[in-house]
């Protein structure tokens, strides 16, 4: 079959062709032949139930035949309206929700909200601080806040200045630090930019850990401390909860569990069940009370899509968020990620395994050349191709981020199911390792 698709972070050169997925049932997806492959990271970390689950299919059916499609300029639609009651009820100290369709649109949302608060209480506040290796998406203005050199190094003269502060990784602390001095030392950064520095508009980044960055999970406090110096200051903390809400890391809200409450929180992914793209940035009474005025004082906001508040979606996530308590879904993930835990130590004793980070329903594996040294393994092995090959041939879909592979199921995954996966992973690991 000739292809005219143009795949994303894809070398297309290296692919002759790509198998065809022609259905998904529950955990797995079947290609035209009718193999079927495990989906072990979730269609890019967003499904929460598996393929195909009927009341989500039912759910969409039902609203497309009622209403599919009609805008938020100057009308609005019940779909939209409940969803976003249920959002701030479940999202502390939210106040109101805007819509938008995929996480990178939604950083800019939070940015443009951010900057245009400050400009309509009349304070000159344009600067962002964000952390290191902190990744909000694809677009010029995510890019921009959250910098992964290796995704966007050929884009850097486009972007506009953002300090960058470090984060604490257990793993690759500095040498001469123990790591609880090392996260001092981070949250000391910070702090020194914030005194120095009176046009900060905010402080952004990823809510409970890293996850493009690395599959980094913050140590106890770090968030909460990050969110009292916000306080301190006068700066208003953005918090990016795209691929960390919605239970990836075993919380629904995880600002809530990390005890810091944003001034902007975004949420994307799992919100749709990971079906319809859907995306939604939440701000507080006090940033969106900046927004109210006098027409004439142009304070509204200076946003919006064709596809806000889309109903077909905003449906779906209604129903989407009501299976986790009909299901008890957060307790489930708990035991997954006990019987992640109970493994762990089986995959860090694999030969190129230099460690594995977890929490939730997310796992990154590191994989190094020397496990003494921590030597990163060189991009001419190719190794995240090699992963996609060798863990097919163990009936999965996997993905690795440059060295980390990553383990990121759909949420509901049976024990019996993620037990598959996560000896699919170990036999990965192990056979491509006399590859590398
Ligand atoms: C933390 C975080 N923010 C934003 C995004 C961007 O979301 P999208 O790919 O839907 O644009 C992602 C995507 O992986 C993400 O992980």
């Amino acid at each position: 079959m000739h292809s005219f698709v143009w795949h994303p972070y894809t070398q297309m050169n290296d692919w002759k062709k790509f198998d065809v997925i022609t259905k998904g049932k529950g955990m797995w997806l079947y290609d035209s032949n009718g193999n079927a492959l495990m989906d072990g990271v979730a269609s890019m970390w967003c499904n929460v139930w598996g393929h195909s689950k009927k009341e989500l299919t039912e759910t969409i059916t039902k609203q497309a035949k009622t209403l599919q499609h009609s805008s938020l300029f100057n009308l609005t639609n019940d779909k939209a309206e409940s969803l976003a009651e249920k959002l701030v009820k479940l999202a502390p100290e939210m106040y109101r929700v805007f819509y938008s369709d995929d996480g990178s649109t939604a950083m800019e949302i939070s940015a443009k909200m951010a900057l245009q608060y400050w400009s309509n209480i009349g304070e000159k506040k344009t600067k962002f601080v964000s952390l290191e290796n902190g990744y909000h998406g694809d677009t010029i203005g995510a890019m921009s806040l959250g910098y992964v050199p290796l995704f966007f190094s050929k884009f850097k003269s486009s972007l506009f200045p953002v300090l960058r502060t470090p984060s604490p990784n257990r793993y690759r602390t500095p040498k001469g630090y123990s790591f609880e001095d090392y996260q001092e030392f981070c949250l000391e950064r910070i702090e020194q930019i914030f005194s120095k520095n009176n046009n900060i508009a905010a402080f952004v980044m990823e809510s409970g850990a890293q996850i493009a960055g690395g599959v980094v999970i913050y140590p106890k406090g770090f968030q909460k401390k990050i969110s009292k110096l916000c306080k301190k200051y006068n700066i208003l903390l953005i918090l990016d909860e795209i691929a960390t809400g919605f239970g990836r890391l075993g919380s629904m809200i995880e600002y809530k569990n990390q005890e810091s409450i944003p001034d902007i929180v975004s949420f994307g992914k799992m919100l749709s069940g990971g079906y319809l793209p859907l995306a939604a940035t939440l701000a507080n009474k006090k940033v969106y009370d900046s927004f109210l005025g006098e027409y004439k004082d142009m304070k509204h906001f200076f946003h919006g899509h064709t596809f806000t508040g889309n109903p077909l979606a905003c449906a779906l996530a209604l129903r989407n968020i009501s299976l986790y308590k009909k299901y008890n879904l957060i307790s489930k993930i708990k035991k997954r990620e006990a019987q992640i835990k109970s493994r762990i130590k089986e995959i860090t004793d694999l030969d190129l395994v230099g460690d594995v980070r977890h929490k939730g329903m997310m796992m990154g594996i590191e994989l190094v050349s020397d496990k003494k040294t921590k030597t990163t393994i060189s991009p001419q092995k190719r190794l995240p191709q090699k992963i996609f090959n060798e863990a097919k041939k163990h009936g999965i879909y996997q993905r690795t981020l440059g060295p980390i592979v990553m383990v990121i199921p759909p949420l509901a995954i049976s024990e019996s199911e993620l037990d598959f996966l996560l000896d699919g992973t170990i036999k990965t690991i192990r056979n491509v390792s006399s590859q590398i």
